[in-house]
């Protein structure tokens, strides 16, 4: 099947179409027949993003969340790969447990989903999962949501991760002083001190303070294995904005200077990927008083308009640094595969509204959940095409098939 893409516009090249033949992108350029036509409404073609860091809730909490709900709502946000967290039921922490969530993957997903495999079973941080065994499936490991505070089980759980030739991505976060500041950028300390004597690779999740990137700085330069992420929501809202329980998420928003810090560690390049913490949690849940609602935001359908406004519009981040830090960047530290465009590749392209501004609404999102602090803000640069393959994915009502 040929599917033409045209009046679009590519973020560092002329021209304005993309063949796509069997899946596969096959010529910038028109010519001859065409199965298909998609009017790109003059929107911005970039990869589809990677998203490191994802809450899908199933198996265990469908009550929240549905993997294929969550994956409908991130081919709308223009994510088309993401990992799983596995703060799920039942935990995958031995390929046993592994296989029921990924069953659903196979059944259920829209994109190509990853899982991440617990670190310690059961995510309780009392003794290590089944590192070896789950290493026949993936490569990647966390107890998202949870901090391994238990030192020298980490240290055991580093030793064989790397064995494995594996990555750690941690919720660092020190137990007993909850919220602060200090309990995420000593939990940081600590554990680099364990990543440099261990040599293991290492990513940090969601930091959010200016010693936290201080830190991470130090570390790399130091020539630490390490990465971190940093979310669209830390980028871009400060804790002087908090409305209710739908902006409440673990590690909290931070003041201003944290915002602006955050900011520098992505541009500078400290930070070099970015990545949701999607975590969606029911209504009930969220309309509860702001100290009993649970932890997390959405954030699959918000990342591009909510950085593309807070910062490429001003000209504090360029298009081309966003797309590589949700692509190229992440793809690379966890060894996986993004979306390239260019001749021979498989299309796994998005197309992003960069002229219109329009405001985000809660009938709009194709998740179940609704707790997000952008409802009702004003952003560009919303994905408005999605495309893997010769699948459209996402298509918003401004896109004709012609
Ligand atoms: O905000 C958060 N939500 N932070 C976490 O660490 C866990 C996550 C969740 O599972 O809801
Ligand atoms: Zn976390
Ligand atoms: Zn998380």
């Amino acid at each position: 099947m040929r599917i033409a893409l045209v009046n679009l516009k590519f973020p560092d090249r002329d021209g304005d179409c993309i063949t796509i033949e069997d899946g596969f992108i096959a010529a910038f350029g028109l010519s001859g027949r065409y199965d298909r036509a998609f009017d790109l409404n003059g929107h911005t073609v970039l990869p589809g993003a990677v998203d490191v860091h994802a809450h899908l809730r199933e198996p265990g909490y469908e009550y929240k969340e549905t993997i294929l709900r969550a994956t409908e709502s991130a081919a709308k946000g223009g994510i088309t790969r993401a990992f799983a967290m596995p703060n799920v039921i039942p935990v995958p922490d031995c390929p046993e447990n592994l296989f029921a969530e990924t069953r659903l993957f196979e059944r259920d997903a829209k994109i190509k989903i990853y899982p991440f495999g617990a670190l310690t079973k059961g995510e309780k941080g009392e003794s290590l999962s089944d590192i070896e065994g789950l290493s026949a499936y993936l490569k990647a490991y966390s107890d998202d949501g949870f901090c391994v505070n238990d030192l020298s089980l980490l240290e055991e759980g580093m030793y064989r991760v790397k064995a494995v030739g594996g990555i750690i991505a941690s919720h660092a976060e020190r137990r007993g002083a909850a919220d602060s500041e200090a309990a995420e950028y000593e939990a940081v300390e600590e554990e680099l001190e364990l990543v440099k004597r261990t040599g293991v690779r290492y990513h940090f999740c969601h930091l959010s303070t200016k010693r936290s990137f201080d830190l991470i700085r130090r570390a790399v330069a130091e020539g630490a294995d390490v990465t971190c992420e940093v979310t669209p929501h830390h980028l871009t809202l400060d804790k002087s904005m908090i409305k209710n329980a739908d902006w409440k998420m673990n590690p909290p928003l931070r003041s201003a200077e944290d915002v602006r810090a955050t900011v520098d560690a992505l541009t500078e390049g400290v930070a070099t990927i970015v990545a949701t913490d999607h975590a969606p949690h029911s209504a009930e849940e969220k309309a509860r008083a702001y100290e009993k609602a649970p932890n997390g935001i959405l954030g699959f359908e918000t990342m591009f308009p909510a950085i593309y406004t807070a910062l490429v519009a001003s000209g504090r981040l360029s298009l081309s640094r966003l797309s590589e830090a949700v692509t190229a960047a992440p793809a690379k530290r966890f060894g996986t595969d993004h979306g390239r465009i260019a001749i021979g590749e498989r299309a796994e392209i998005i197309a992003l509204d960069t002229t219109d501004a329009r405001r985000y609404t809660a009938e709009e999102i194709l998740g179940k959940a609704v707790n997000s602090p952008y409802i009702g803000m004003e952003m560009t640069g919303f994905n408005a095409f999605t495309m893997v393959g010769e699948k459209v994915l996402y298509k918003a009502s401004d896109i004709k098939e012609v």
